[in-house]
């Protein structure tokens, strides 16, 4: 981009380039005139807003209403709205699994905001992998932006009990696996798991990412929270519509809102949530197109001086609703406020600070809970190291079984998704409840794109036994909606020939949670032995994204971004110690 793009302003901008810029714009205008605007409204500040609605993605499922509210609030404004679409991911529509399509999504957003004259705009997403998308994509293209969240879907209700997708959508599989219930009431809370649209209830990645781009400064204040099908969403998408053109008169950037201090507050807000594991990779990403690194030794010492606050599940017991209804994120970061960067700026122009100042009183609630009384002592995530996971690998503490924390166990080996699906269920498996489940390539490059295969099932016949948990380990990642003793993101991954590659039955495991450690307790000379006997081909392929996808994806530790989509500079690592 040239100096004189950088002044130009709405239709101006980012001409097409015919070698005469008079014609260009002449043209230009000729075109859109086409569509019936008049100079008046072509002279307004362009705010492009990312139209991500599609028929495989529900929780986007109230995109025309949010739409509308947000070129309200443009017009309101004094701006001139222009909706374009992008690609859209459904969580559960999308094979291998929708991480596979983030990156491919964060192009789509960063090439068609380069691409068209647009002053600001609004990213509006939801479902898991399309907010980290969107920010990745938007902090590449170095626009002034505002992330809209489409909201969270509302609970349900079975037999008398409150449900939401999709921690009970496990739990009650999990039950029907068990047998435990039959067919008929399986089917019965099919009908009851999503009641509306939007994203899923419980603090699974979806929210978790909503809670972040609103400690990150990138929403509107209380953006975070309101279910999708309520008046106070509508209302956010409103005001983010006018919030948008105040960013494009002020020219704020998205840097200026995503600094050092910003994703020092999101990850803070992750570990008071018990936020998704998958959101470690999405940060990494986001911060990695800033030239920021994260530390996982240093987000793991933060997260033993930051409580989990937040009672909701799967590390609670409520949901997005209720957390609205407590009072939302300011609730959240009242309480937080001494651990957090309080001059922060956000998209309102205002610091998180000032922010808080200006939001509601507080009043008695019981999702948020204190420091003093909090729902789990330490952060939700604890980074784990040892001889299995050199790069480093994940657990959700929280939402993990006490008892299995500190354990060591014989390994149960499956190779892959397909070994996995074929042997779990057999009664000749030989499983006990003490051993521990290892699943290979399942990492970024293994299935490919790291599918939430993680979440390992328990052996059939166990599971007939009344186990309810068990230590599982993979190179993969997990619903952030799920529950167990669920090792993740081991790296490097097994099909890079990582430590994992080289597990076989029988080995002994170590698995200590308070000391942060996953050992194999098999000697190194063996370990390497065993690589020399059986070395490992990372997978390839011959065309399309899936080649691209293969040859320049990284590890877990720098966010399962492409290699070339990073900053080329780093600037600095975080969290600071
Ligand atoms: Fe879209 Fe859970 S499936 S947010």
């Amino acid at each position: 981009m040239t100096k004189k793009d950088d002044d130009a302003s709405g239709m101006r901008k980012g001409l097409t380039n015919y070698g005469d810029a008079g014609f260009s714009l002449f043209l230009r205008k000729a075109f859109i005139k086409g569509a019936g605007y008049t100079d008046a409204a072509l002279d307004r500040p362009v705010i492009g807003i990312t139209d991500t609605a599609s028929g495989y993605n529900p929780c986007h499922g109230n995109m025309p209403q949010l739409l509308e509210a947000v070129q309200r609030g443009i017009l309101l404004a004094g701006g001139l709205p222009m909706k374009f679409p992008t690609i859209s991911i459904g969580e559960s529509f999308a094979a291998p699994t929708s991480m596979y399509l983030r990156n491919l999504m964060s192009m789509d957003t960063e090439e068609m905001l380069r691409a068209q004259p647009m002053d600001a705009v609004v990213l509006i997403g939801g479902c898991d992998k399309t907010v980290p998308a969107q920010l990745m994509g938007a902090a590449s293209a170095g626009l002034p932006a505002v992330q809209l969240i489409t909201g969270s879907m509302l609970t349900g209700s079975h037999r008398g009990e409150v449900v939401g997708a999709c921690t009970d959508c496990r739990r009650y599989w999990a039950k029907f696996r068990a047998e435990e219930i039959d067919a008929r009431e399986i089917a019965a809370v099919n009908d009851q798991l999503v009641p509306s649209v939007g994203t899923c209830s419980v603090m699974g990645t979806a929210s978790t990412m909503a809670c972040i781009a609103e400690a990150l400064g990138m929403t509107v204040p209380g953006g975070a929270t309101p279910p999708a099908v309520t008046a106070d969403r509508m209302r956010v998408a409103e005001h983010t519509g006018m919030v948008a053109v105040q960013v494009a008169k002020e020219r704020r950037t998205i840097a200026q809102v995503l600094t050092d201090k910003a994703f020092e507050n999101a990850m803070r807000v992750l570990l008071a949530i018990g936020g998704s594991t998958n959101a470690i990779v999405h940060l990494t990403a986001i911060a990695g197109r800033l030239g920021y690194e994260i530390d996982l030794k240093a987000l793991d010492r933060m997260g033993r001086e930051t409580p989990v606050l937040l009672d909701l599940k799967p590390s609670g017991q409520h949901y997005m609703e209720h957390f609205h209804a407590a009072g939302g994120m300011a609730t959240l970061l009242r309480e937080l406020k001494p651990l957090l960067h309080l001059d922060a700026l956000t998209v309102t122009g205002r610091t998180l600070g000032e922010e808080l100042e200006r939001a509601a009183p507080p009043f008695p609630q019981d999702v948020v809970k204190t420091r003093a009384q909090p729902i789990y002592p330490q952060g939700g995530i604890a980074v784990l190291e040892g001889n299995l996971a050199p790069g480093g690998a994940i657990i959700k503490q929280s939402a993990a079984d006490p008892k299995l924390m500190e354990h060591e166990g014989r390994a149960v080996v499956f190779e892959g998704l397909e070994d996995l699906a074929t042997r779990i269920d057999s009664d000749d498996l030989d499983v006990q409840r003490e051993d521990i489940l290892v699943l290979k390539n399942i990492g970024p490059k293994g299935a490919p794109g790291m599918p939430e295969a993680g979440y390992i099932p328990l052996p059939r016949k166990l599971a007939r036994q009344g186990v309810k948990d068990m230590v599982r380990i993979s190179d993969g990642r997990m619903s952030g909606t799920a529950f167990g003793t669920i090792v993740l993101h081991v790296t490097p991954e097994s099909a890079i020939g990582g430590p994992l590659a080289h597990v076989r039955n029988g080995d002994r495991i170590r698995l200590s949670v308070s000391k942060r450690e996953l050992s194999l307790l098999v000697p190194a000379e063996e370990m390497a032995r065993r690589a020399q006997e059986q070395p490992v081909t990372a997978p390839t392929a011959d065309r399309g994204y899936r080649k691209l996808f293969l040859a320049t994806v990284t590890q877990a530790d720098k966010g399962v971004d492409f290699d070339f989509l990073a900053a080329a500079e780093v600037k600095g690592t975080l969290p600071r110690a």
